[in-house]
């Protein structure tokens, strides 16, 4: 049987979207069905038999739609796997080492079971909303820093424990 993924993301500038979208896009080469949507746009999880639920990192804290999304499916969650990502970091450090989830995600973590989290690279391009983003962009600290190799080989490794597990 395949299984059937929702991969959920919050994401305020878009580039935690691309990240899901990658996920989704590999878990399907890899014979699951998997779909990316906003983590806002999700009524149930009654059709998924498992979750991958990413966030941008905002002043340390996970995207409000991706906390609010473990709140409000709590309940679906704990019957379901659950994989979670971040994507924050504005230099290459994620791509270096394992940089360990914000408190908040942690408690989810272990709240939900969930079996792995990783942190990917950030991104922050023109056009992308807020001051502090525009502070940032401005002060010459905004780039790609996403590593697409290391999503997909993660996104690798859950449809293959789906797969087999
Ligand atoms: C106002 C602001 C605050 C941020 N705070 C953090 C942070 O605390 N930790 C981090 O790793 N990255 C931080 N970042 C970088 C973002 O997480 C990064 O740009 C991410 O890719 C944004 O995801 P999105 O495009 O899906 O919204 C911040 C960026 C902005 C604009």
């Amino acid at each position: 049987m395949t299984a059937n993924v929702l991969v959920a993301y919050g994401s305020t500038n878009g580039s935690t979207a691309e990240i899901a979208e990658a996920v989704a896009a590999v878990l399907r080469k890899q014979g699951c069905t998997a779909e990316a949507l906003p983590a806002s746009a999700v009524v149930r999880l009654t059709d998924y038999d498992a979750a991958v639920v990413g966030g941008g990192l905002y002043a340390g804290r996970w995207h409000k739609d991706a906390r609010r999304f473990l709140r409000r499916h709590r309940a679906e969650l704990d019957d379901r796997p659950l994989w979670l990502f971040s994507s924050g970091p504005l230099d290459p450090s994620a791509s270096e080492r394992d940089i360990p989830p914000v408190p908040g995600v942690r408690r989810a973590m272990t709240r939900l079971d969930a079996r792995q989290h990783v942190t990917f690279g950030g991104c922050l391009r023109e056009g992308a909303k807020g001051r502090v983003a525009k502070m940032i962009l401005r002060s010459g600290k905004g780039g790609d820093f996403r590593d697409f190799d290391h999503i997909e080989e993660w996104a690798a490794g859950i449809a293959a424990e789906l797969n087999h597990g």
